[in-house]
């Protein structure tokens, strides 16, 4: 199998671990870049995690830059680029700042890798996600957003957690924007098959739902400096490994509706099947009224904040 290349956008707490936990992988050689005033951060974090494949079995090549010739006709692109929010911020907050970084960013690699999947992670996601498919002017099933695997990560922690039973027993299904308005829905959350509402009170159902609404909060309260990176890296590693290997896994991931849900014209978190094309179906699941009623709320909101892009 020929190797492929992924470009890594921004090299700051996600990117480098997304490009770690991609060089692990052996299936791909990776490029990180950052902007010219990083000078050679990228270059430097690139060449440790080069330095670590004899120790670790891989042969991925890991090389940094602030150049994105350097990117030229890669695979996948993951864009990290943007800043992280702190204590008292809401990923909404993120708006302006990001919509600039993400939209200059996309126009380089539409430019140099033209044929690429783009799997978008700054926040705030779903905004993000709209912003790089109309710059790039990429195909829709190109261009797929990050958070759904992460929160529903948090949820089946919390589930096994409180169960305790091993985390490979639990999934669970995290739909909606990637904001305070997600949609946890422990009737697709399973114990080894069985809905999770047969083990648990809804009392703590429901308290497991908010903690995985506030999970990303937790843990920038926790950081104070940023916000987290080590699941969300895992998160878009989990999406990419999926494409490159045409596994064709079923994930929770931020995809732009046509009429899917009832909900057009803007990305939101739902059940899709990822592959070597990218993103080759979504999933459209019978929900309950009162699960569809939350998920029109949870658009409603991704909706308005997309007409504040600017
Ligand atoms: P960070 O501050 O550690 O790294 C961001 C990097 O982006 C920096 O190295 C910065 O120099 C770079 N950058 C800024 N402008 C750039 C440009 N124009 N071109 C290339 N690189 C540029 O932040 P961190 O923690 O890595 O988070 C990155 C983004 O990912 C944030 O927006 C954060 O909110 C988001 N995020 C989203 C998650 C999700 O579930 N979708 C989960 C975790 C983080
Ligand atoms: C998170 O949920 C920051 O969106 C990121 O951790």
């Amino acid at each position: 199998m020929c190797r492929k290349k992924i470009t890594v956008v921004g090299a700051g707490h996600v990117g480098e671990s997304v490009a770690r936990a991609l060089a692990e992988k052996d299936f791909a050689d990776i490029v990180m870049v950052d902007i010219p005033q990083t000078e050679g951060m990228p270059a430097g974090k690139a060449l440790d995690i080069l330095q670590t494949g004899p120790i670790h079995y891989y042969d991925s090549l890991v090389t940094g830059t602030t150049s994105y010739e350097t990117t030229a006709d890669s695979d996948i692109v993951v864009i990290t680029a943007g800043v992280p929010r702190k204590p008292g911020m809401s990923r909404d907050d993120l708006l302006n700042t990001n919509t600039a970084i993400v939209r200059s960013v996309t126009e380089q690699v539409a430019k140099y890798s033209p044929n690429s999947i783009l799997i978008v992670v700054s926040n705030p996601l779903d905004a993000m996600c709209l912003v790089a498919l109309q710059t790039s002017k990429f195909p829709k099933h190109r261009v797929i957003g990050m958070a759904g695997i992460l929160d529903s990560a948090r949820m089946r922690t919390f589930i096994a957690q409180e169960l305790k039973v091993s985390v490979e027993n639990v999934h669970a299904m995290v739909l909606g924007g990637h904001g305070d308005t997600m949609v946890p829905l422990p009737r697709f959350s399973t114990v080894a098959g069985i809905p999770v509402t047969e083990f648990l009170p809804k009392e703590r159902v429901d308290a497991i739902m908010q903690r995985t609404r506030d999970g990303g909060a937790e843990i920038v309260k926790l950081l104070k400096t940023g916000s987290a990176y080590y699941a969300p890296a895992a998160a878009a590693v989990e999406m990419v490994e999926s494409i490159v290997l045409d596994k064709k896994k079923i994930l929770p991931c931020a995809a732009y509706l046509d009429g899917e849900y009832g909900i057009n014209g803007i990305y939101v978190g739902v059940p899709v099947k990822l592959g070597e094309k990218g993103l080759e179906e979504i999933i459209q699941l019978k929900l309950s009224n009162e699960e569809m009623a939350s998920l029109q709320k949870s658009a409603a909101a991704v909706k308005e904040l997309c007409g504040a892009i600017k």
